[in-house]
């Protein structure tokens, strides 16, 4: 069962700004003139990248008068695309603390600091009041997170009524034994994977009521596929990728993740749901 410890451990790097600054140097840019689309390889942590958030952001109706949570939002790339896409205020929160000041490097670089504020805080304990944010999100964050309920609650407590909040989260698929290491944990005891009945249940309690669900099993596996064959073409990695995050373990993870959802095991899926008024 993962801790706070055990979370900010396995996601810390050490050097992350300057892997990304040499990163953001072979592409022939520097961070007086670096863009969120130059950095999306490297800071969208989750199962089809940037194109996946914003199929997944699109569903939340979210606009610029709108202060948006970003839980576990670790480097701060869907809160970007979600300041830059929709107009909003963001704040994210995630266990890591070198992700949180990277992250925050980040905004600086593309000048989206003034609308974004990231801070270490644990989802399942959050600082803000009730009723704070107009929508909230988090993509590949609740595999840490033992304690769906507490987690849910959280959602529901700080959402104001009326609002939604959407998870794209590697799920549960069927049992069996997973794989391991994953890019959230190099052993079962670091993983908290559940089923999507656990979550629709953990969100129903705490008074939410679903209003979209939806299987990204095969879009990835297409995703996959796709980046199979890009590195067979490669000769190397690119400048920034998520390589950066996994580190030496990454094609490990990538392939353990390919064969887990390959076996039907897990899949990453989508759900949004309301806080009534
Ligand atoms: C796979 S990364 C995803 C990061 C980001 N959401 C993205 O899609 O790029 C998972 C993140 O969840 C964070 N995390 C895990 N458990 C958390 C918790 N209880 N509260 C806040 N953040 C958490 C980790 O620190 C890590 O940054």
């Amino acid at each position: 069962m993962p801790d706070a410890r055990t979370v900010a451990q396995h996601y810390g790097h050490g050097e992350l700004v300057d892997a990304i600054r040499r990163g953001i140097e072979r592409l022939g840019k520097s961070v007086a003139d670096v863009q969120i689309d130059d950095l999306a390889p490297v800071d969208e942590f989750h199962v089809g990248g940037r194109i996946a958030t914003e199929a997944f952001l699109d569903q939340l109706g979210i606009d610029e008068s709108h202060h948006v949570l970003d839980v576990g939002c670790g480097l701060g790339g869907g809160s970007r695309f979600a300041a830059h896409r929709y107009g909003c205020r963001v704040t994210g929160v995630d266990l890591t603390p070198e992700y949180v000041s990277a992250g925050k490097l980040l905004c600086e670089w593309v000048t989206l600091d003034a609308r974004i504020q990231l801070q270490v805080e644990d989802a399942t304990a959050l600082p803000q009041r009730a009723d704070t944010f107009d929508r909230a999100y988090m993509m590949h964050v609740g595999m840490n997170v033992a304690d769906k309920p507490s987690l849910a609650a959280e959602l529901y407590r700080v959402v104001k009524p009326g609002g939604r909040v959407g998870i794209y989260d590697i799920m549960k698929s069927s049992d069996g034994e997973l794989t391991f290491p994953v890019p959230w944990a190099m052993r079962p005891d670091g993983s908290s994977v559940s089923s999507p009945a656990t979550y629709k249940a953990a969100l129903e309690e705490a008074g939410f009521h679903l209003v979209a669900e939806r299987d990204r099993r095969e879009f990835a596996l297409e995703f996959f596929a796709d980046l199979q064959a890009k590195v067979a073409h490669a000769s190397g990695p690119p400048p920034l990728g998520l390589h950066i995050l996994m580190g030496e373990t990454a094609s490990v993870k990538v392939k353990n993740m390919i064969e887990n959802i390959s076996r039907g095991l897990l899949a990453p899926v989508e759900l949004v749901a309301e806080k009534r008024r």
